[in-house]
């Protein structure tokens, strides 16, 4: 059976990762981007470059989304809102849960099947076993576009409410930064007495995925609200030493503000009573 057609809108490094993998899985690709020599490489492995948004569009029952934000989604598609009519809009493009419920308004007043979705990969890791997916919006879509997905990345549909994709991706890229801030000036700490960066980079590797260990349990105080079972290394303790970071940051002429909010928020959980309890219930401060 031959795959069904697909088009890509976006052909920066992710659309073109998503695009060569659409084309080769088999499945006939039209691709446009609104500067056209990025489709020349995608136009060599075999996909068809629309001339315009409304030929990339008309080309194909899937159209899949990946621009830079939420305005250049709705700049690209608005023109072409009645060309989409009947069509299913897969948007890979990253955004808030809050623009995804708009864009899923929107696409229902022009009866156009839609799906939010966020890549939780870098382009170069699309179509490996690294590779996922969040999707969430209309079920039947999702489900008859599955197949066609999965060469992009594992699809986890978590929702037919638009909004929880955007929501889940955002939430990882805020893992992520989190990780980025300790790491970079971790390795920006070290540097200020030239320790070699190859020497340190895999302990520091090594040490933050012995910690990501702990992510379950984390999740599961945060959940129950219970940050007093089980503690093994209390806040009181960690506040102390929290100080140690930033006043060794501030010795070395470093500045600490990658890493200096999280000080004020456990000196008042140790404040307000908490000092026996887990580092986690920090995030009730966070609670407006
Ligand atoms: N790269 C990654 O590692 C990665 C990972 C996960 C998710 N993502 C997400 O994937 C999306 C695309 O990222 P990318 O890496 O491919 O690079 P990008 O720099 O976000 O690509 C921008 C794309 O949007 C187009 N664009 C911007 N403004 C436009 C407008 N007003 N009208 C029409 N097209 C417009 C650009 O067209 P021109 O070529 O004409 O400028 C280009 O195709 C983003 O939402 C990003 O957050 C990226």
């Amino acid at each position: 059976m031959s795959e069904s057609p697909v088009t890509v809108l976006g052909l920066d490094a992710m659309g073109s990762a998503l695009a060569t993998a659409f084309v080769t899985g088999g499945h006939p690709t039209t691709v446009w981007n609104r500067t056209p020599g990025k489709a020349k490489p995608l136009a060599a492995l075999g996909a068809a470059a629309a001339g315009d948004v409304a030929a990339a569009v008309t080309a194909s029952e899937l159209v899949v989304v990946c621009l830079l934000d939420h305005d250049s989604v709705h700049k690209t598609l608005d023109p072409v809102a009645a060309e989409l009519a009947d069509r299913t809009i897969v948007n890979l493009t990253n955004g808030t849960p809050a623009q995804a419920r708009e864009m899923a308004r929107w696409a229902a007043g022009h009866n156009i099947a839609y799906v939010d979705g966020g890549i939780m990969a870098i382009p170069s890791a699309i179509g490996t076993d690294q590779a996922f997916l969040f999707c969430s919006g209309s079920r039947p879509a999702f489900d008859a576009f599955a197949p066609a997905l999965q060469l992009l990345g594992t699809p986890h549909f978590v929702g037919e409410d638009p909004g929880p994709a955007a929501l889940h991706d955002i939430a990882l890229l805020s893992g992520m930064y989190g990780m980025f801030a300790g790491a970079f000036h971790a390795l920006a700490l070290v540097g200020t007495e030239r320790v070699p960066a190859a020497e340190f980079a895999p302990l520091l590797r090594e040490f933050i995925t012995a910690m990501a260990a702990g992510i379950p349990h984390y999740a599961h105080q945060i959940e129950t609200g219970d940050y007093a079972s089980g503690v093994v290394s209390n806040i009181a303790m960690q506040s102390a030493g929290f100080t140690n970071l930033l006043s060794t940051a501030e010795s070395q002429g470093l500045s600490p503000e990658l890493l200096a909010p999280m000080g004020p928020l456990m000196a008042r959980q140790v404040a307000d009573g908490h000092g026996a309890e887990d580092v986690t219930g920090i995030v009730e401060l966070l609670k407006n």
